[in-house]
């Protein structure tokens, strides 16, 4: 048998990382994380999709390590705010990217507004790339709620918020083996596999 390929995870969010490692389990790659690189760029996260911003991400980090890399973006969508927080999900209520201070600002948005109209999905693009050349980018979505208080401790982000009636639970009320089985990124992750099991 050959050596196994690497694959950059290029994802500075440790959770998110941890859930990427998970996701990719069994596909025969070796995953490396840009830790372990000396020097690694800073990508702004600038474009204006998450596709965008995904893309940007993979083809960067992919030339700079002359690597496989994969790259992700992701966010929530709340449809009664005409798609946001979006790509500014992290950025919601400022630069500090603190979870609990951006869910405060959604819920604030949110006061008043019925159940019915606070549904919400989360999206992710994940891209792959090979040394600075984008060979697909994919997408998954997950349909939720946003719920009138968090609930739950487990997960990132805006999970003790996004409440999933499949479940009648929110996604911080779930363990992460459960949430990787249903979420976005589980979603295009498993068209990444896909891909990196068709293409030797
Ligand atoms: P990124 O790290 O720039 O892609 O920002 C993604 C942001 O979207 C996170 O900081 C979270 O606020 C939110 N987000 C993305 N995926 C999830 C998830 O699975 N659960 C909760 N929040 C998420």
């Amino acid at each position: 048998m050959g050596r196994m390929r690497e694959l950059v995870v290029a994802t500075t969010n440790k959770k998110k990382k941890k859930e990427l490692v998970e996701l990719l389990r069994g596909t025969g790659v070796d995953i490396i994380t840009l830790d372990e690189f000396q020097a690694s760029p800073r990508v702004r996260e600038d474009k204006k999709t998450f596709r965008g911003n995904a893309v940007k991400k993979a083809v960067v980090i992919s030339k700079f390590t002359n690597r496989l890399a994969l790259a992700e973006d992701s966010g929530l969508e709340v449809m009664a705010m005409g798609g946001l927080p979006g790509v500014r999900s992290a950025r919601f209520a400022g630069p500090s990217k603190n979870d609990a201070a951006n869910i405060k600002k959604l819920l604030g948005m949110l006061q008043g507004v019925a159940g019915s109209k606070r549904k919400a999905r989360f999206v992710c693009f994940a891209a792959l790339a090979d040394k600075g050349r984008l060979i697909k980018a994919v997408s998954g979505t997950v349909e939720g709620v946003i719920s009138l208080e968090p609930k739950g401790r487990f997960g990132f982000g805006y999970d003790p918020v996004f409440y999933y009636p499949p479940l009648k639970k929110t996604f911080a009320q779930i363990s992460a083996s459960r949430k990787n089985r249903i979420s976005h990124r589980f979603k295009a992750l498993r068209k990444i596999k896909r891909i990196l099991r068709e293409d030797p």
